[in-house]
């Protein structure tokens, strides 16, 4: 079998728009968009004071040589970026990559974490002892592969964020909706239940070391991305959220990514949306050019 890399966008474009055509106006519940969502999502001043993040999701692809060469072109191709950059590299490559990336601005993130322990008897599993030690700047937690391949649950990915937060690496926090969720409205209280949870214990001062990466289910390696518009007003609802639950500052600080089926095509016109500030991206992360491109979107 051919192992499968996501998100290669080779989709017969005829049916990612007609099946964007059918998702799109399923999209959300309007009504249930704060109207603060709306205001804050016109306010340039907010978007300009936030930092903005892209981050390359290798999840399980790539052997070693590849994974080096391929951290060198990202090393290359962020030096001109207007944003962050980092790459979540698989657990073998960490320190390969850590050493590939000297010297440039590009983080090094892990994908998964064990957040019970620091060591001890727990064969197969990696501490955050571990990833710090190997240079770790960001580590991912409940990524929707990790939710549904392998069962962690809201409280299982809370663990993971607290402990990732409490070794002194920021968290990539990852939500995101089914398709059946999506076109049954229920988008904002499938969001609402997974930051409620995932943050649960979280205060204003660890929200600093958090990103939140919104990567609708139904759009990761798939080919098809949200529209502009249904991810810029899902992004402000996240946003909202985080002012009702936490604060106008945080949320006017809190880095919001889009994940699912970014591309070198689609990104300058997602980037451009005023509650999107960066991208977690698979499949196009794989090839340095593409990367490259993505790293270095323009600004509309
Ligand atoms: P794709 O970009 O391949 O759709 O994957 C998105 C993702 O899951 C990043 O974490």
């Amino acid at each position: 079998e051919i192992p499968r890399v996501t998100g290669v966008q080779t989709c017969a474009l005829p049916i990612c728009k007609m099946l964007s055509a059918v998702i799109a106006p399923l999209s959300w519940n309007a009504a249930a968009l704060p109207a603060s969502a709306s205001a804050r999502a016109g306010s340039r001043a907010a978007v300009d004071m936030r930092e903005m993040l892209i981050a390359g999701n290798w999840k399980m692809n790539t052997l070693l040589p590849e994974a080096v060469s391929l951290a060198k072109e990202v090393a290359e191709a962020a030096k001109n970026s207007p944003c962050d950059v980092a790459v979540c590299a698989p657990l073998p490559y960490l320190t390969a990559v850590k050493d590939a990336l000297k010297g440039s601005k590009v983080g090094l993130g892990a994908q998964d974490c064990y957040a019970d322990a620091d060591a001890g008897a727990f064969t197969g599993a990696t501490s955050t002892a571990m990833l710090e030690s190997v240079g770790c700047d960001y580590v991912l937690s409940g990524h929707s592969e990790r939710r549904a391949i392998f069962g962690d649950s809201d409280e299982m990915v809370n663990a993971k964020t607290l402990k990732i937060l409490k070794q002194g690496i920021k968290c990539i926090l990852c939500i995101g909706e089914l398709k059946e969720e999506r076109e049954s409205g229920e988008t904002f209280n499938v969001l609402n239940t997974q930051l409620t949870k995932g943050l649960k214990g979280v205060d204003d001062k660890m929200m600093k070391e958090i990103v939140i990466a919104y990567e609708p289910v139904w759009a990761i390696g798939t080919g098809l991305t949200a529209t502009p518009e249904v991810a810029q007003e899902t992004h402000a609802y996240v946003r909202s959220w985080f002012t009702e639950n936490y604060s106008d500052a945080i949320a006017d600080n809190v880095i919001i990514q889009y994940g699912g089926s970014v591309n070198a095509e689609n990104v300058d016109e997602l980037m451009a949306c005023p509650d999107i500030d960066g991208a977690l991206v698979g499949g196009a992360s794989l090839k340095g050019e593409s990367f490259s491109a993505i790293c270095n979107f323009k600004k509309k």
